[in-house]
């Protein structure tokens, strides 16, 4: 597949670092002043990176968004002021990255690379849609933890959207049935959710699912929490399992995030999952409460599929790495760094990190577990593993569902 590399700018003047940068990656940037050359040389390309630079008399994001539509072979990467930039609306316009002028060689050069990478799983994707019906069923990995605030959804969200940009179709399922906020973490706002899917005869004939998912514009979709708290009682581990039967079907990954509390609808997802992440964090009472979290589920036959995601990774006086392996009893499979700013300011604009920040430590700790996964992946079959049935009839855990 030969990339082409292309610019558009009102005056070639204000570009040549960016060239200069982008050259550093081996690539020479074609830059046009002319929209319709511009139409003509992505029409023509048999994939591209456009850079889009903003200018006068026109509308960046409008122009971006008219051709990451109409050219389903480029992806764009946006080059606006930094006090100008938009990141929600670069999104919305399909954009695939977005730099903040006068941004350093290294953001551009980075920004470049990512973007080549995206380009290529698209492609892959695209060329690979009209096979899809012999696909194989998709990977499950539920996203859980025995405490509230410590990153589930966090981790379920941008984890979703850093694997949906390796051109894996992804969906994100909120099994926390009460408190769910997966819609909010991706500012979307849901007419139908699987209370829905649930009240309205949940037909479990192929494709029935789609008219219940929201389309992000990363190309993650969700299947929200419902509406309201009361609602969640209508839906029964069996419904849950269907749930994800569908998805399973119609995605090549899964993510489900779960409540704090380990009730039926979470164990039905954990029994039906390939991966189990475990998010815990570097304080004592979190980490007493995952290492009987990682109890339950070993008595269950489930630790073999369980990783540990060491969440808001930061020294802490008193508490080492090597303490907390010790405490749970279990390696830590990946770390996710502190950052308040980066994070909190991500969930209050409805935009994931790893799209809004993608330079960031968090986001790359979020892009290392994402690839960490798939080489797991390539390594182990994608067999469901069986659980031993009695285990699941143990009274004690039974008398721990709340529902
Ligand atoms: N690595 C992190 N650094 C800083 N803040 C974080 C981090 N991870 C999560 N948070 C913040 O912690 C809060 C709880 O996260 P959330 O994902 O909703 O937890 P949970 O789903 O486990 O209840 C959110 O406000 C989120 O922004
Ligand atoms: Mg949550």
């Amino acid at each position: 597949m030969t990339v082409h590399w292309l610019g558009y700018t009102d005056n070639i003047g204000s570009v040549t670092t960016i060239h200069a940068a982008v050259s550093r990656t081996g690539n020479s940037v074609q830059w046009l002043t002319d929209m319709t050359n511009l139409r003509k040389a992505a029409a023509d390309a048999e994939s591209a990176v456009i850079f889009l630079k903003s200018g006068i008399g026109y509308d960046v994001y409008d122009l971006c968004r008219d051709l990451s539509f109409t050219f389903p072979q480029v992806v764009v990467i946006l080059l606006i002021p930094a006090e100008e930039l938009n990141y929600k609306k670069a999104m919305h316009a399909g954009a695939v990255d977005a730099v903040g002028l006068p941004g350093a060689e290294t953001e551009i050069v980075q920004a470049a690379r990512d973007a080549e990478q995206s380009l290529r799983a698209k492609m892959a994707r695209l060329t690979g849609e009209s096979s899809r019906e012999q696909k194989a069923d998709g990977r499950v990995l539920t996203v859980y933890g025995t405490k509230g605030g410590v990153g589930k959804t966090t981790l379920a969200v941008n984890l979703a959207v850093a694997l949906s940009k390796s051109g894996l179709r992804v969906a994100v399922l909120d099994l926390d049935l009460q408190f769910g906020d997966v819609a909010i973490f991706f500012d979307v706002q849901p007419k139908r959710t699987i209370y829905e899917w649930v009240k309205e005869g949940q037909d479990q004939s192929a494709g029935e699912i789609d008219r219940y998912m929201i389309h992000h514009s990363s190309g993650v979709e969700i299947l929200p929490a419902p509406l309201r708290p009361e609602f969640a009682e209508v839906i029964g581990g069996e419904h849950v399992g269907l749930v994800i039967g569908q998805l399973k079907r119609a995605y090549d990954y899964v993510i489900v995030d779960t409540p704090p509390s380990l009730v039926e609808a979470s164990l039905v997802a954990l029994e039906n999952s390939q991966d189990i992440l475990m998010v815990t964090a570097m304080d004592l009472p979190t980490l007493k409460n995952s290492k009987l979290g990682i109890e339950t589920l070993e008595s269950l036959g489930m630790k073999d599929r369980m990783k540990v995601v060491l969440n808001r990774d930061t020294k802490v006086e008193g508490i080492h790495l090597d303490m907390v392996e010790n405490i749970i009893g279990m390696p830590i499979f990946a770390r996710i760094p502190s950052e308040g700013k980066v994070v909190v300011s991500s969930v209050n604009r409805g935009v994931p990190f790893v799209l809004s920040n993608p330079r960031e430590a968090v986001t790359r700790s979020i892009f290392s577990i994402a690839s960490k996964l798939q080489s797991d992946l390539r390594r182990i079959p994608n067999v469901p593993k069986q659980i031993p049935q009695h285990s699941l009839r143990k009274p004690l855990f039974r008398s721990i569902f709340k529902r």
